[in-house]
């Protein structure tokens, strides 16, 4: 009986950590030809950031782990922000919480990624290219 109940908590677990939006619940929205403003900013806060220099162009992954697919199959937005707030002990991914533009952007980090995830954006610069994806 216990075993069970241990089994159900885990699947409990796993079902609660799934990251997953219901169509017109995304954290971006696509406004006629334009990408929403915020992830346009995490974009800029993306590679002010320095994310980049670790985790490659757009967040594909280099060092550290492709960000696109962390958000959109692995990790809740609470704990993306966890972990880039205080960073994870033991790797080279540090906490960012003494960085500014950094913490006042985590929704719009999360949201520029979770589009890169979902195959929205492209790597590319999003000045020049709207979706980047051309
Ligand atoms: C010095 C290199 C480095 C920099 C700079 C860096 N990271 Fe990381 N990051 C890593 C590594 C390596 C990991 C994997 C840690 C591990 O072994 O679990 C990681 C893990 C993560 C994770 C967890 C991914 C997952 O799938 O579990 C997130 C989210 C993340 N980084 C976001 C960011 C963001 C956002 C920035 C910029 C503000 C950033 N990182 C900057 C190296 C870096």
């Amino acid at each position: 009986m216990l075993l069970i109940k241990k089994i159900i908590v885990a699947g409990l677990v796993v079902l609660a950590s799934t990251a997953t939006y219901a169509e017109g619940d995304k954290p971006y929205s696509i406004e006629g030809d334009n990408i929403s403003q915020n992830a346009i900013d995490g974009w800029k806060t993306y590679n002010g950031g320095g994310c980049g220099a670790c985790h490659g162009r757009g967040g594909k992954g280099a060092v550290g782990p492709n960000l696109g697919e962390s958000v959109t199959t692995k990790l809740t937005k609470e704990q993306f922000i966890d972990i880039v707030t205080h960073g994870k002990s033991g790797t080279m991914m540090r906490p960012h919480d003494k960085n500014k533009r950094v913490m006042d952007n985590l929704d719009n980090l999360y949201a520029y990624l979770v589009a890169r995830g979902d195959g929205v954006l492209g790597e590319e610069n999003l000045i020049k290219f709207k979706f980047g994806k051309q």
